[in-house]
């Protein structure tokens, strides 16, 4: 049986990766930051909830010592900005958080889940297209397009060490999908989403390690 560890795992697409990783027949072990919201419902035996806030680098530790060997690690936690409208409001605390959990942290946990992942394992980025540079025209958005463009380079400097290791690595695009941080007007569900990353996961190999790929499978411009 494959094993497999999603971040933010209580709700939006986190949630929905458990819930189709489980029925994918993956022993999953699904991590919150604070309240196990959607995780609460799973009455599989596959399943294994922990505590970890992807900041906390002793909480990220003790889920991983837990956990044998990895087939999949999906880095998915992630926070939106403050969306600000003009660079005058842009507030710096607020902006290095969002650098800190999106871009920062998911290295963090790569870095600890290294030595359980073996050749053959996948490690995915949920990046987003807002992380693309070509695509950045309406402006905006800063510190979570920022953190999304240094999570895909942190990404890719990584990228030759997990080759020598034969783990590869995809950088995805979820979609504009209706969760708290997409919003209602999203026109994916998670669950079409979803069906479209784990498709993604599965035809993933060591030869198309490295992509930026959308949950349809379109590549993206960086
Ligand atoms: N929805 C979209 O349209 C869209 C588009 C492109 C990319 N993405 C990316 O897809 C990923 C999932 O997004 P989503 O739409 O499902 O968002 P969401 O519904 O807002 O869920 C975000 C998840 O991340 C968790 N999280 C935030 N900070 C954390 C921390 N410090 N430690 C651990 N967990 C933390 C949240 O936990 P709490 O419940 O504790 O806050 C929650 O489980 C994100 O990386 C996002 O940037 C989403």
């Amino acid at each position: 049986m494959k094993t497999a560890l999603v971040t933010g795992a209580n709700r939006g697409i986190g949630l929905e990766l458990t819930a189709q990783l489980l029925e994918a027949g993956y022993n999953v072990h699904a991590t919150y930051r604070s309240s196990k919201g959607g995780l609460d419902g799973f009455e599989n035996s596959e399943i294994s909830t922990h505590k970890m806030d992807v900041r906390n680098e002793n909480e990220i530790s003790n889920v991983i010592q837990s956990i044998e060997s990895l087939d999949l690690l999906i880095n998915n936690a992630g926070v939106a900005d403050g969306r600000w409208q003009s660079i005058s409001e842009i507030d710096m605390e607020h902006a290095l958080e969002v650098l800190n959990i999106n871009a920062v942290s998911p290295v963090l946990v790569t870095q600890q889940a290294l030595p359980k992942l073996t050749s053959g394992s996948k490690v995915v980025m949920m990046s987003s297209l807002m992380g693309s540079i070509s695509d950045c025209r309406s402006g905006r958005s800063y510190a979570y397009r920022a953190s999304k463009t240094a999570l895909n380079m942190f990404s890719m400097a990584m990228k030759n060490e997990l080759d020598d290791a034969g783990i590869s690595l995809m950088i995805m695009h979820p979609g504009w999908v209706e969760t708290d941080m997409g919003g209602p007007n999203a026109p994916l569900s998670t669950k079409e989403s979803v069906n479209g990353i784990m498709q993604r996961i599965e035809e993933q190999n060591m030869s198309l390690s490295g992509r930026y790929v959308e949950f349809d499978g379109s590549p993206i411009e960086w």
